[in-house]
This record gives C-alpha cells, sequence and structure tokens, in this order.
C-alpha cells in the first residue's frame, strides 16, 4: 500500500531514494514521484508507472540534492494519473508531502481549505495536507510547530513525511496505523515503509509506534509523541536479513526464488520446535475459545490449521477471515485470537486483532516481519524466518506458517494427551523429511509442470477440488492463479461439487483434483467419487495424485505423480504443485509475475 523512502545528509541522495522505492515497489506500483531539496528549493519529479523507468526517463539519477522523499503508489483515492501521484507540494511551494494510509476526514478540511482559497491539483485525500502545513506555518512560523497542529486535526491512517524548504536539511514524518521506520547512519539519516528502503546502507531501524513523529537531520534524530509533545527514547532494531537474501539471485522472477526457497524456511520453521512455541501453546491451553485468524493467503493457512488441530489436537478452532472478524467472533477474556500475517502490516487482521485486545481477548500471531505492527501488538508472536518475501504473491511465508501450526497443534495435543510422544516423534519425523521432499519435488517435477502449464495456459476457468485438509490446498493454489495469471480459478470442497456446480462442467472447464494417498482410505475414496462424477460428464481432471503410474489411467485427463509421503505433508506438497502451475501459467501468459497487476505486497486499508 504505497512505499516511504526519504534520505538526509549523503552528498547525492538520490541514488539512495531510487534504490528505497525501487526495493518497496512491492507495496505498489501504479507511480512514483520523488522531491528534492536543491539550493532550499524544492524540486519534483513524478510519473505514471514504474520506478526503473521514471528514473531514466526524468534523469532522476543526475539530479543533486543532500535532502529528499519519494514515493511510490498503490492507487486508493484517485485514479492513477500524473496528478494523482505523490509527492504533493502547497501552492507557495515550500512543503512536499508523500503519505501512504487514508486521511478519512480530508473533504471536511479540504473543503474548509478551499474556501480559504487554497488550489487543489488531484483527487488524493494527501494533498490537503501539504496545504494544511502551508496554512499553520503561516500562522507560527515554525516547523514543527505546524506539522504538529496538522496532525492533530487529521483523522485516519497515515505514514507521511515531508520536507520544507523553510528547513531544508531535514526530513520529517509521523505514524498511525501504517508502516513507518527511521535508519540510523553515522552521517545520514533515512525513512522507510519497511527496512528494504534502506538496508543497503545501514542495519540500524527505529520503528515509529502510532502516535509518534519524527525529525531527522544529517547527524541527529529525535522521535517525539505527538499529543504530549515529549521525545520517546526509542530503542534501535538491528536489522537481520541482508540486501543479498532480498535479490533474486539468478533466478527470473522472485515469485519462483521464493518457491525454490522452501526446502529452507521449512527447516528455519522447525528450528522453532525446539525452543520457540511453549508459551503460545499454553496460550492454546489457557482459552476456553479460540479463533484463527488471516485474510487472503494467510485465511486459507488459518483454514488449514483449523483441519490441522481438529485432525491432531482434536479440538474445533473456527477459522475467520480477518476482514470479517467484527461481524462473527464474540470474544472476551477468555478467548485467544490467533492470526497469521507474512507482513504483520495488513490493516483487515491488525484491526480484528486490536478490536479482540479491546475486548479482553488474547492475542498470538505467527508473522514474517519482525518489528511490524502485528508483531509488536500482539501477546505473543512467533517469529517465522522465512526472510523477505518480495513476491506479491506469498508463497514461501504461507507454507512456513501451515508447518508451524501444525508444530504447535501437535505441542497442544501431547500437552492434552491426546497423542503419545511416539505418535509426536513420527509426526515431528514426517515434518522433518519435508524440506528434502519438497527439494525433490522442485528438481524433479518442475519441467513437467511448466509443460503442463504450458499446453493448458489458454483454459479460461479452473475448478481446483479437494477434500478434508486438501479443500484449503484447493482454495490457496486457485487463488495463486487468479492473482498471478489473472485467470479465473474457484476452489471448492470435492464433496459440494454436486451440489450445483457440476451442472458447468463441459469442455471449457478444467478441473485440478488433489488426491490424497491412498492410505487416507476414507478421503481417497471421496475424492474418487467427486472425479468420477466429473469425468462421467466428459469432463477435464487435472489428478495430483501420489499413486503409482498407469494405475489410474482411465481417470485422469492429465496426472501429476508425486512420491509416496506421510499424509501429515503430502497436502503441503501439494500446495507446492499449485504454486508452481500458477506460476508457469502466468509466465506463459507473459504476465507480470512479481508485481500482478491491481495488487499490494502488504494491504494496508480498510
Ligand atoms: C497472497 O498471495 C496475497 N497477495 C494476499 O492474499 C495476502 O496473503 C494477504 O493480503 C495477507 O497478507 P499478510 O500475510 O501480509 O497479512
Amino acid at each position: 500500500m504505497c512505499g516511504i523512502s526519504g534520505a538526509v545528509g549523503l552528498k547525492n541522495i538520490s541514488q539512495v531514494l531510487f534504490e528505497g522505492i525501487r526495493n518497496l515497489e512491492y507495496r505498489g506500483y501504479d507511480s512514483c514521484g520523488v522531491a528534492l531539496m536543491n539550493k532550499k528549493r524544492i524540486v519534483i519529479k513524478k510519473d505514471i508507472g514504474g520506478v526503473e523507468e521514471f528514473y531514466r526517463k526524468h534523469n532522476v539519477l543526475q539530479m543533486e540534492s543532500k535532502t529528499g522523499i519519494a514515493h511510490t503508489r498503490w492507487a486508493t483515492h484517485g485514479k492513477v494519473t500524473l496528478e494523482n501521484t505523490h509527492p504533493f507540494t502547497s501552492n507557495e511551494k515550500n512543503f512536499a508531502v508523500v503519505h501512504n494510509g487514508i486521511i478519512s476526514n480530508y473533504r471536511p478540511l479540504r473543503d474548509q481549505l478551499k474556501k480559504e482559497g487554497y488550489k487543489f491539483f488531484s483527487e488524493t485525500d494527501t494533498e490537503i495536507l501539504a496545504h494544511l502545513l502551508e496554512k499553520f506555518y503561516k500562522s507560527s512560523r515554525n516547523v514543527e510547530k505546524a506539522f504538529i497542529k496538522m496532525l492533530n486535526i487529521i483523522e485516519g491512517t497515515f505514514a507521511l513525511a515531508f520536507i520544507s524548504s523553510h528547513l531544508p536539511d531535514h526530513i520529517f514524518c509521523a505514524k498511525r496505523e501504517s508502516p513507518l521506520m527511521l535508519g540510523i547512519g553515522d552521517e545520514v539519516k533515512f525513512i522507510g515503509s519497511d527496512f528494504n528502503a534502506f538496508i543497503d546502507h545501514t542495519k540500524n531501524a527505529v520503528i515509529l509506534d502510532d502516535g509518534e513523529y519524527a525529525i531527522l537531520s544529517r547527524d541527529a534524530y529525535v522521535v517525539k509523541n505527538i499529543l504530549s509533545k515529549d521525545e520517546v527514547i526509542k530503542p534501535i532494531t538491528k536489522i537481520e536479513w541482508d540486501s543479498e537474501t532480498t535479490k533474486k539471485g539468478g533466478y527470473p522472477h522472485y515469485m519462483l526464488k521464493e518457491i525454490y526457497e522452501q526446502p529452507q524456511t521449512i527447516s528455519t520453521a522447525l528450528d522453532l520446535e525446539a525452543s520457540g512455541l511453549d508459551d503460545i501453546v499454553d496460550l492454546f491451553v489457557e482459552s476456553e475459545n479460540v479463533y484463527l485468524l488471516g485474510v487472503g493467503t494467510t485465511f486459507y493457512v488459518a483454514k488449514y490449521a483449523k483441519y490441522i488441530f481438529s485432525k491432531i489436537a482434536k479440538e474445533f478452532f473456527p477459522s475467520i477471515s480477518s476482514d470479517e472478524f467484527l461481524a462473527l467472533a464474540n470474544v472476551d477474556k477468555r478467548s485467544l485470537v490467533f492470526s497469521a500475517s507474512q507482513s504483520g502490516e495488513t490493516y483487515d487482521t491488525l484491526s480484528a486483532l486490536k478490536h479482540a485486545k479491546s475486548k479482553g481477548a488474547r492475542t498470538g500471531a505467527v508473522v514474517n516481519v519482525m518489528g511490524s505492527s502485528i508483531a509488536r501488538l500482539v501477546d505473543k508472536v512467533v517469529l517465522q524466518g522465512s526472510g523477505p518475501e518480495i513476491c506479491v504473491i506469498s508463497t514461501k511465508a504461507a507454507l512456513s506458517q501451515m508447518v508451524i501450526l501444525t508444530l504447535i497443534a501437535m505441542k497442544l495435543a501431547l500437552k492434552k494427551k491426546v497423542i503419545t510422544r511416539k505418535v509426536y516423534n513420527t509426526h515431528l519425523r514426517a515434518l522433518r523429511e519435508l524440506p528434502e521432499i519438497i527439494e525433490g519435488v522442485l528438481n524433479e517435477r518442475s519441467g513437467f509442470i511448466h509443460r503442463l502449464a504450458n499446453k493448458y495456459s489458454s483454459s479460461r476457468n479452473w475448478l481446483y477440488l479437494g477434500r478434508g485438509i486438501y479443500y484449503p490446498i484447493a482454495l490457496e493454489s486457485a487463488l495463486k492463479m487468479k492473482e498471478v495469471a489473472y485467470v479465473h480459478a474457484e476452489g471448492m470442497p470435492g464433496g459440494f461439487l454436486k451440489h450445483g456446480t457440476l451442472a458447468m462442467i463441459d469442455d471449457d472447464i478444467f478441473s485440478i483434483v488433489f488426491v490424497p494417498p491412498p492410505e487416507d482410505k476414507a478421503l481417497y475414496e471421496a475424492t474418487m467419487h467427486c472425479i468420477e462424477e466429473i469425468r462421467a460428464r466428459s469432463g477435464f481432471v487435472l489428478g495430483i495424485h501420489f499413486t503409482q503410474q498407469g494405475k489410474n489411467q482411465d481417470l485422469y485427463s492429465e496426472e501429476l505423480i508425486l512420491p509416496k509421503v506421510p499424509s501429515l505433508t503430502a497436502p503441503l506438497i501439494q500446495l507446492v504443485i499449485g504454486q508452481l502451475f500458477a506460476y508457469f501459467t502466468a509466465t506463459s501468459l507473459k504476465r507480470n509475475v512479481d508485481k500482478p497487476r491491481s495488487l499490494a505486497k502488504s494491504v494496508t486499508v480498510a
């Protein structure tokens, strides 16, 4: 949801800002722009489209400046036009502002400013900020005072930053419910929506909390509370990721790189078994009712966890899409609300957790980004350590979350004495074999999946079917297909098909069925029934299964055979196939894989 980057102090910060917003482009890439201080004058350059093209077209790297801010936009208020692109300047051009979030009371403020003679050139909520700064500066002749006054009248969510020709060697910024952090170098200071904005220059970060603002110059920075105006002494967070891990490392896309990183990220997740989960398990034990939350992919992670908790720990924990949480959940101090979030910044999940907290519920989360809002908000957090996930499509983070939630379910079951230590160890062995099996599948099956995806890339309608725990795998695989290939794909429980959708089966509908290993007899047979139903209507079925070659010759139109694996990990291996099938379909259709249209990596708006 928009990326902000800023720097003050270097001889020329153009290159730094370029790298900053390029690294943040996964947050939004509709348009971008910079505001640079040049001899006490603010120079603005902006355009629609991506960062690299913008820099090339406008020769921005040639523009010298020691202080500047930059922005890459994901449109919320106002269409994708040059006029709506950040930064915005005040009418006298003494302030330039960038913003991420939504100013909810911008309409009355804009009407008032218009009455006072301020001219507006965009449809955005952000432009009022520049005018408010100018207006309040006129009465106080003090930039910080004008800033505080503006912060106290705007409502909604924001990470915002500005530069001003009245104090040319400074950057001002503030945060409420949208992420913003400072990078602390020796003779240079940075701001960024996340670490990626300055990771090449410093590993020292200060994470702003809601209701704080900061002022930065080459040699100093100060963080203050918006309401009290008192200085807040903030800890320095050491960034553990390095920029190398965020680069593509020879893969054509981040998505493929991140799919191939899964053996590693699962191993890292499994390291938590020894040390990192006991507190969380206690939370589950102590709570009378548990809700599992997530949205988009992490909703499917929560759904997967629902099946795992039921299967292993004999507990029924409902899974709720975070955006529906308020409408559904009745929580109180006996409840636990446990969520999954890659970014830790997703508005829907964050506000659901805040609501839960306000009702006295316990909260927990598995999160990939340390220092993120959700990581800091919840009572107990599991940092999954999957490393930066740059592609907008979530793959490795989701799979690791599923593994971590399986570990939690196993520990809960052991604690409740629902399973013996022996069974626990059998499950653990199965999980520990997973990285190697996935590595093998990636190496040996991707060529075939690639060919299959090319062959069927013109299919416009896919049904993804799975029963039991394979149902969330079907849902998540279908979501991958929709978001990266822009192909209609509908995930559905296998048993649901005959209750309506079967009527659609014809030459134009292609089905993928996630077939459990035959050892899971009941589920396997139930899945077979749904395949028969499709085949009886001459429908196309791609079966992803674990039985031997040739055994099902007449059943499938195409089949992808996987090695024999324990039933605990079978669905996770099939998810990797779902990810690859979506990826190769997208490349075959020449989609913008890492930055699909209309999406953004972390959705920090309602
Ligand atoms: C994943 O591929 C999606 N782009 C999206 O559904 C995502 O999972 C969702 O927005 C939640 O994000 P989070 O994990 O960062 O909270």
